[in-house]
């Protein structure tokens, strides 16, 4: 399934197993997935970016990114929170490093997941997370529904994580962040087919490759003119040419996410 991984306590852990099976499931892969820093980019931090989230588990292992959209709302894919409980969960602000022990850990007191979700590739990869604490950061304002025109094609996108630095590589301890352009609705389901939900999904990456995130920067945010315009959720392997990254479309769930945001 196009070396999606589901959410995972340890991404890093995972990491070489997703390899394999990426490997397995295509005998050639692309010679051109360029092993570098998110792959493809550079080291920041959360004063940068202070509404990026670190979803880790109770060990405080990161596992999926998220963004801060109000005081106590985190939203984040799906697949992120897939068999996850409130118990389990906790949402890290203001830690540039996953080694910090600076920044506000909260507890979580819920947790929303799209009811039609099913898996990545079908659509609906959104949750929203209710934070037990208030979160002292600027949040980031998201994309409304008429907003649809942040999708055009070729339009700067901002990818954020921790997330694996090369498709078989291990997590980055430092926050990255890389630019990637829009790809039309027509190219990624030249690239993708029908696991290509194009009411639901948003493609970013270069034809050629190179930039792109990866596993563990799920959940995290993909943003467009400065508002969160979609949620990272899959891909074939990372940074192949001709497999450009998958977003959750945001405003095709912005509503659902304002009622959550509200309650
Ligand atoms: N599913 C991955 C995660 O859980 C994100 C994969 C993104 N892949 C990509 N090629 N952009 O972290």
């Amino acid at each position: 399934m196009f070396g999606l991984t589901p959410a995972r306590r340890a991404a890093a852990a995972v990491a070489a197993s997703a390899a394999v099976t990426v490997t397995a499931l295509f005998t050639a892969p692309s010679a051109a997935a360029a092993p570098q820093p998110v792959v493809g980019g550079t080291a920041t931090t959360t004063s940068a970016y202070p509404f990026v989230m670190q979803i880790t588990d109770v060990s405080g292992n990161q596992f999926c990114g998220g963004t801060l959209v109000a005081a106590r709302k985190v939203v984040t894919a799906a697949h992120c929170m897939v068999g996850e409980t409130t118990g389990g969960v906790r949402v890290v602000g203001g830690r540039t490093f996953l080694n910090g022990t600076d920044g506000t850990v909260s507890t979580v007191s819920g947790i929303w997941i799209d009811p039609d979700y099913t898996d990545a590739t079908r659509g609906d990869d959104v949750a929203v997370i209710t934070l037990s604490t208030s979160m002292p950061y600027k949040a980031a304002p998201y994309a409304s529904p008429s907003d649809t025109g942040v999708y055009a094609a070729g339009t700067t996108a901002r990818i954020l994580g921790w997330g694996t630095t090369s498709e078989s590589g291990g997590s980055s301890n430092q926050l990255r962040t890389a630019t990637v352009p829009v790809v039309a609705d027509s190219g990624c389901a030249d690239s993708y087919g029908s696991d290509f939900v194009a009411s639901d999904m948003v493609c970013a990456g270069y034809t050629s490759g190179g930039v792109d995130t990866c596993q563990g920067d799920s959940g995290g945010p993909l943003i467009i003119g400065g508002v969160l315009a979609g949620i990272t959720s899959w891909g074939n392997g990372c940074a192949e040419a001709g497999y450009p990254g998958v977003y959750t479309r945001l405003t095709a769930f912005s509503g659902l996410v304002t009622a959550q945001v509200g309650s």
